[in-house]
């Protein structure tokens, strides 16, 4: 079976690599398409969450007599009415559906109620008494860390830590000509999805059925069923069309589903439950803002000989997937270069403010902007061009990271991107251009380029399932446990799928994503959607395709092996005047009785890694990527204008032109708001915005020029080569601005989003 896989990854490819219109675009753009909002069933009523007025109170008493009374109301429930776990987490079990004695920051939800209309449920809301003892408040990771601040959990502040240690730092600076150490900060953001949480539950089968927005949905049955006190097997999720995740709709926001739920069984009649954009706001999990202190040493030549690292993320009230944002921060945060000298530490922590998770880049899009800094102020520090100090430094096949994994089995291609921007940008030629400008406007041009881990890593056990079922009449019917989040995984797993059979890709239907149809397969996370789907279902397809190729063999009087599949027809390689349509050798195998389904399997290889030393294999494969940006600075306002993005990515694969440009396009939107304009504000704990238009967002009339450049080099583990895009298509743009904004106007910014009034600020100083 391997052999023949990777012979298969090799071969002339027919469909993989097609620029192939979305499966999913028509019924999007029509408004075909069913969101979870969308749905009715007879006799649904409608939920709501009442949530805590205080970021950090004891809840003495909770009365909901007068609620109850409401008429139209059909249930109301506190913690107490949980008739399974009270507590949920991916990590650290720490968060509750519903608090029961205490509240931990605003999106706390206390009681909740269905009634026959949202207006009703929401008057109930009004109805319930909650007796509060306000507590002082930790409102930054600083003060979390303090000996006399208040414990948020019983447990203290400290969520997680790591260290890494490699080689010695001191010998590392004593052996550098410059040493420099500076602080990079970023902000909470939002992870503002078109669609916010919904979910509509519907008991049944002394179970319940979940439709719902969220990108995995094995983890929601597992939370659904944990409250309800249910077997796994009694709950089915069933992922409805997702108007935007971006890490967002991660396992701890089941919250919603298992509350709908919760109320669906005890009133025994379906319940939806919609956030509105301020409950989503409000509730919602975040980026984590971190502090990021960096000590880097170089040779007068550009070698960098040692990097201190000093990492502190705000965790917010709960861990939700913190442990596993800082480990992949902490090992990807010497960024693409071979130090070698390394200490990091790292360190995530509790306060009253919204609890940080998952979102696009998880945990790179901090570090990224710190060292991508970092180095663009160490090449003006030693005179060198940015490129070129990259160039000197990075990664090569055989390098050693900074855990100590040796990269190879993969062609690492950060040198080949690295060339490759300064080319295709006219990298040289702008530079020396804006080096001598006058007047008020300004230009720049900044790069920025890292590595990524590919998948999960040490965050979790990696496989996915799919299933291939080809029909009597040659349609081949498709499911897989990786969800369609918006990126185009229904599209790119159909690819694969049609690629593996020798079909047009109209031969495919693909399913949703539902729990009961195909097994777990982990999370549609950490841009694993391609390479860890598509192993899957390429897997199936192919033991598919094995069984028809004997019936083809016998039907063409020849042996299996000389069967090839192609563009919808079955040949004999030797003799292709002897072929059999696909569809007819279908109807032919069904005559025979012979099973064409089958069920694929795609297991990551293993790795290792020691948490006392934090040496080791962090991933099993990476990409890599970077971003060149030119922008435009009013020296008299401080408005930056970015002017144009050059993206370079190798996936390993491109699948689909079409669906990884637009990757791009949605990458670096998210990336330039995250450089200038977005932040999830709060003081004392408390947001100072729940709706998008105080908290800004890029519009469509200040996207810039972007330019997607894909490198490919195909990767012998993935299927056809594919690894990943979506979270690299944002990791390096804000550095990359922040880098131009630099060579623009001389002034340097270290605090995520770069404001007018931070450049003013920097103007006046310079
Ligand atoms: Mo993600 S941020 O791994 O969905």
């Amino acid at each position: 079976m391997k052999a023949f896989l990777i012979e298969e990854s090799v071969k002339k490819l027919e469909v993989v690599g097609k620029p192939v219109n979305r499966v999913d675009a028509l019924d999007k753009v029509t408004g075909a398409a069913k969101y979870t909002a969308d749905l009715y069933f007879p006799g649904m009523l409608y939920g709501k969450t009442l949530r805590s007025r205080y970021p950090h109170a004891l809840i003495r008493g909770i009365k909901i007599g007068e609620a109850e009374k409401l008429p139209g109301v059909a249930v109301v429930l506190t913690a107490k009415d949980i008739p399974g776990e009270k507590r949920f987490g991916v990590v650290i079990k720490d968060q509750e559906v519903l608090v029961s004695s205490k509240a931990r920051y605003l999106g706390d939800g206390l009681a909740l109620v269905a009634a026959v209309t949202e207006e009703i449920a929401e008057e109930a809301l009004k109805l319930i008494k909650i007796e509060y003892k306000p507590l002082p408040v930790v409102s930054s990771p600083l003060e979390a860390l303090k000996e006399e601040s208040p414990k948020i959990h019983e447990h203290g502040n400290l969520i997680k830590s790591y260290r890494v240690r490699k080689g010695d730092v001191n010998k590392g600076f004593s052996e550098s000509d410059v040493v420099i150490e500076r602080v990079y900060t970023t902000q909470f953001v939002d992870h503002a999805y078109m669609e916010p949480e919904s979910a509509v539950a519907v008991p049944s089968h002394k179970g319940v059925v979940v439709y719902g927005s969220m990108q995995h949905p094995y983890s929601t049955r597992r939370v659904v069923a944990s409250t309800l006190g249910l077997p796994l097997s009694k709950v089915r999720v069933i992922q409805t069309n997702l108007g935007g995740g971006f890490g967002g709709k991660d396992e701890t926001a089941s919250i919603i589903c298992a509350r709908a739920a919760l109320l669906a069984v005890k009133a025994n009649r379906p319940v939806k439950m919609v956030n509105t954009r301020s409950e989503s706001m409000l509730e919602s999990y975040k980026r984590h803002p971190y502090i990021m202190r960096y000590r880097v040493g170089v040779s007068e030549k550009g070698e960098i000989k040692a990097m201190e690292i000093n990492l502190l993320a705000d965790g917010g009230a709960y861990a939700s997937t913190s442990p596993f944002v800082l480990w992949r921060s902490t090992v990807q945060a010497t960024g693409p270069y071979e130090v070698p000298n390394v200490e990091i530490s790292s360190k995530v922590v509790y306060t009253n403010n919204p609890y940080c998770g998952a979102m696009r880049g998880f945990g790179s899009p901090q570090v990224n902007f710190a060292v991508e800094s970092i180095m663009d102020e160490l090449a003006e520090e030693i005179g060198m061009d940015p490129i070129e100090l990259r160039l000197k430094n990075a990664f090569k096949n055989g390098s050693e990271t900074a855990t100590g994994q040796v990269l190879n089995g993969h062609v690492v291609s950060i040198r080949q991107i690295l060339r490759k921007a300064r080319e295709t940008s006219n990298w040289e030629g702008k530079r020396k251009l804006y080096k001598v400008q006058k007047g008020r406007l300004r230009r720049g041009i900044g790069i920025a380029c890292c590595y990524r881990g590919v998948s999960l890593g040490a965050e979790g056990k990696d496989f996915a399932a799919a299933y291939v079922n080809v029909t009597e009449d040659g349609g081949v019917i498709v499911a897989c446990g990786i969800a369609e989040n918006g990126q185009g995984a229904k599209t790119v797993l159909s690819q694969i799928a049609a690629e593996a059979l020798g079909v047009p890709v109209d031969y495919i239907t693909f399913l949703g994503s539902d729990t009961s149809i195909v097994r777990d397969s982990g999370p549609t996370v950490a841009s694993r959607g391609t390479i860890m789907g598509g192993g899957a279902v390429k897997e199936a397809a192919v033991k598919v395709r094995m069984k028809m190729a004997e019936v083809a063999a016998v039907i063409l009087k020849t042996q299996p092996e000389k069967i090839i599949f192609k563009g919808g027809m079955v040949y004999d390689k030797e003799n292709p005047e002897k072929h059999i349509s696909f569809k007819e050798l279908a109807r032919r195998c069904y005559k025979k009785t012979i099973n064409l389904s089958s069920i694929g399997w795609f297991r990551a290889p293993e790795i290792y890694w020691d948490e006392e030393t934090g040496m080791g294999t962090a991933y099993f494969t990476w990409v890599y990527s970077a971003n060149v940006a030119e922008v435009e600075v009013n020296l008299e306002t401080g408005k930056v204008k970015v002017l144009r993005v050059y993206a370079f990515h190798d996936p390993g694969k491109v699948v689909n032109p079409k669906t990884a440009k637009s990757q791009v396009y949605g990458g670096v939107a998210m990336g330039i708001g995250y450089a200038l304009l977005e932040d999830y504000k709060l003081e004392e704990c408390i947001p100072k915005t729940l709706n998008l238009r105080s908290y800004r967002l890029i519009r469509a009339y200040e996207m810039p020029e972007v330019i997607p450049v894909f490198i490919e080099n195909p990767d012998p583990v993935a299927p056809f080569g594919a690894k990943s895009l979506g979270e690299p298509a944002t990791e390096v743009v804000a550095p990359a601005i922040v880098n131009a904004i630099y060579q623009a106007t001389g002034v340097r910014i270290r605090s995520l989003p770069v404001t007018r009034d931070k450049i003013l600020k920097g103007l006046k100083e310079r």
